[in-house]
């Protein structure tokens, strides 16, 4: 009989978007509400790359924290050209950043100021490889003359695999896997090489973006690829290995900046992200390694406890909101309106 309920460990969110302001105060809580802690990108305007502007960014999140919610935002720095060895090591030192963030010159949403060539940083990677600090990246080449297809799978042949033959003990998260490819690699590597993976790349192929026209909110980066990735990806995430954990990289722009012309990138899942990961295992017929790939791989990863709260989740049918109001505006969640047959428990 098809089971149809589910406890697990608290899960963590490894990989987020919380943004600012009005926008962080409408998010937030979709993501408080299941996860006891999350990794929070800092591809703010302006990016956060010292010590100082993550405490009071982390400041900021707990102030838009929903009364009793029990979540811990853990920081993250912004790696420019500039970026000095010692603030990375005083703010992983200090506990204020759990890690840091690779962003390729403008490979993605808030990227202007990223690394514009990996040497740039050669000290600094030097440094965190010393220290055991966690490099995030977004694997993803910028060169025009690559496909935009091909870009992750041609980051891993010109960047990453170099770096990790100059930097073997350099601890490195994937984020957001689209491709066999990264799957291969980090299966390939150490154990300081593991990836993220969302709900929206477990659930979409690039034929999604163009489902009888053009669909703006299945848009995010790295795009979605065909379907033999999507299906190297859902066979990883559902292994239980320990080097894939989760990572929503729920991305919220207000619905105006994704139906337009030059629309952003960047895909809300927040409102259903773990209930579509319960999808994902169930129709894989896996929901026995859910709670190893959603709350016990990460703090793994990271050299954290795992959560020791439960969460469950029940078979009940219910709808993705359509839209989700952030003042004047709205965002509109990953399969808004759309049935789902998991739900966590209150
Ligand atoms: C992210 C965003 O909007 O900040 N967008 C996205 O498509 N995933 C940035 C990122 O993670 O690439
Ligand atoms: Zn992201």
């Amino acid at each position: 009989m098809a089971r149809d309920s589910l406890t697990l460990r608290r899960p963590d969110d490894w990989h987020l978007h919380l943004r600012d302001g009005a926008m962080l105060k409408a998010v937030l809580p979709f993501t408080a509400r299941v996860f006891g802690r999350a990794i929070v990108m800092p591809n703010l305007v302006p990016s956060v790359t010292r010590v100082s502007a993550a405490e009071a960014y982390r400041k900021r999140i707990l102030k838009a924290l929903p009364r009793g919610a029990q979540f811990k935002p853990l920081m993250t720095a912004y790696l420019t050209d500039a970026t000095a060895p010692d603030e990375i090591e005083r703010g992983f030192k200090s506990g204020v950043f759990a890690a840091a963030k690779l962003y390729p010159a403008h490979a993605t949403t808030n990227s202007a100021f990223g690394v514009t060539d990996i040497a740039r940083i050669d000290k600094v990677l030097e440094r965190m490889a010393r220290i055991g600090m966690p490099l995030l990246v977004h694997g993803e080449v910028t060169d025009p003359a690559v496909d935009v297809f091909d870009r992750e799978a041609v980051f891993i042949e010109r960047v990453l695999a170099p770096l990790l033959k100059r930097l073997p003990a350099l601890k490195v998260v994937f984020e957001h896997a689209t491709t066999r490819d990264a799957i291969e690699f980090v299966r390939a590597a150490g154990p300081n090489v593991a990836a993220t993976i969302t709900p929206h790349h477990l659930t979409i192929s690039r034929n999604a973006l163009f489902q009888g026209g053009l669909r703006p909110h299945m848009y995010c980066l790295p795009v979605a690829k065909r379907e033999a990735h999507r299906l190297a990806l859902r066979k990883a995430a559902t292994s239980g290995e320990a080097k894939f954990f989760l990572g929503t990289d729920s991305a919220p722009h207000p619905i105006a900046d994704k139906e337009k012309d030059c629309g952003c990138a960047g895909i809300f899942c927040a409102p259903a992200a773990l209930e579509i990961y319960a999808r994902v295992f169930d129709e894989e017929n896996a929901l026995d390694t859910l709670e190893a790939f959603a709350s016990v791989n990460g703090p793994r990863f990271y050299g954290l406890p795992p959560n020791d709260e439960r969460v469950t989740l029940k078979r009940k049918t219910w709808k993705v909101p359509a839209k989700v109001k952030v003042g004047a505006d709205a965002v509109k969640p990953f399969l808004a309106g759309e049935e789902l047959a998991w739900k966590l428990a209150r």
